[in-house]
């Protein structure tokens, strides 16, 4: 198939790419670059063994949008592209409403209008807000607690309403827990630019000594150890849900919208102690107060992205810390390192 990978030179959409070209599609990606290096595309081109067109676009720009469909017929969509910054959403709402929610309607103009009806969309586990219960299954209530996650909830309804006025058109709205780690090749990965927001690069950056210490955001948690549990998910598990879920809107012709995630529940320090003997490094951290909305303790239900997808993620705790580090010791500063032979940086 002919798929259209928009925010494919992100840390998922890269991942994803794999994955798919090795499943024989033919990929064309689409990026403005606000949150990725060019030279993801490099270090992409030396992992898959077929050609993957880029054109530089930027979602908010409608012309641009139209133009990605003007000398191409894709079969389907997969739509990465988007802010995720919490913290940031709440100082700038209307940028993460523009970008997320406007650059997806444009993206669905275009396809409505190119004739194409197939599109796999990045949703969050942060549609759920501090769930009521756990394991979370996809019909629990959900509560919005900040703007990212308002566009998230926007998104997959908008794009439910588009599904309901037109039966041709299936979407696979996928709810993503925490993803992590990189390709088994190290050659790419996760490279927030400042100060990583999310727990696991920020482990890396202290085991390859460009932070001092981790700090744990809250040790009074009412959980195993006190600290946050999350649902820790290997991108490359990520990814080929991605490809499955392809499969499931050509094969079922209906639209779903499914959880991502092991099911399994680690605790900050789990996943600090999991990746010292990953890394053989140790990892300093101090117990600091609760981050600002943060929850206690989110797990995914994965039971149904299992029975539509025959999906189920395979890689544990250690294989993610293990890829993590490969990694993050490959390209200390990620891909400011320069092309990805160990020690280049
Ligand atoms: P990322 O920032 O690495 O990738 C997003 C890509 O989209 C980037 O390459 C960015 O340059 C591009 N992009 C953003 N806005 C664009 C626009 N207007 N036009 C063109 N390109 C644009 O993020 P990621 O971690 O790979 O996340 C991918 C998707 O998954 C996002 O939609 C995100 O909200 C969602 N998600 C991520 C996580 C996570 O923890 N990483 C969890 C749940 C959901
Ligand atoms: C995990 C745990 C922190 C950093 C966020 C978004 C969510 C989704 C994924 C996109 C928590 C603790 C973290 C640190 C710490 N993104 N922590 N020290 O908050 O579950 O989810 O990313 O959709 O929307 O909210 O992930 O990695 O930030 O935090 O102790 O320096 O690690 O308190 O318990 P989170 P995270």
């Amino acid at each position: 198939m002919r798929i259209l990978v928009c925010g494919g030179a992100g840390y998922i959409g890269s991942h994803t790419c794999t994955v798919l070209a090795a499943r024989g599609h033919e990929l064309t990606i689409a990026d403005s670059f606000v949150n990725s290096s060019p030279r993801v595309l490099d270090r992409l081109q030396r992992i898959v063994d077929r050609p993957i067109a880029f054109r530089q676009a930027d979602l908010r720009d409608r012309g641009q949008v139209d133009a990605l469909f003007a000398d191409a017929r894709f079969d389907a969509v997969v739509h990465f592209a988007a802010l995720k910054a919490v913290g940031e959403s709440c100082e700038r709402p209307l940028d993460y409403f523009d970008n997320n929610i406007g650059g997806t309607i444009h993206l669905l103009q275009a396809m409505r209008a190119a004739g194409v009806r197939r599109l796999v969309f990045s949703s969050s586990a942060t549609v759920y807000g501090d769930p009521e219960q756990v394991p979370v299954r996809e019909d629990a209530p959900l509560r919005i607690t900040n703007p990212y996650g308002r566009t998230k909830l926007v998104m997959e309804q908008l794009i439910g309403d588009l599904c309901d006025a037109d039966p041709g058109f299936h979407a696979a709205n996928l709810r993503y827990f925490n993803p992590v780690g990189a390709h088994g090749t190290g050659l790419i990965g996760e490279d927030p630019g400042g100060i990583p927001n999310n727990l696991m690069p920020y482990i890396c950056q202290v085991a390859v000594g460009r932070r001092e210490r981790l700090q744990v955001f809250g040790g009074d948690w009412p959980t195993v150890d006190g600290t946050g549990v999350r649902d820790y998910i290997h991108v490359m598990d990520l990814a080929r849900a991605h490809a499955d879920a392809i499969d499931y809107l050509v094969e079922a012709d209906r639209s779903i919208t499914v959880n991502l995630g092991t099911g399994r529940g680690v605790s900050v320090l789990e996943l600090v102690q999991a990746f010292a003997r990953a890394s053989g490094r140790e990892i300093p951290y101090d117990l600091v107060a609760r981050r600002p909305g943060d929850v206690a303790e989110v797990y995914a239900d994965p039971s149904l992205a299992r029975e539509l997808l025959g999906w189920r993620a395979e890689l544990d705790i250690d294989a993610m810390c293990r890829d993590a580090w490969r990694w993050q010791s490959m390209n200390p500063q990620g891909y400011g390192d320069g092309d990805g032979e160990p020690g280049s940086g």
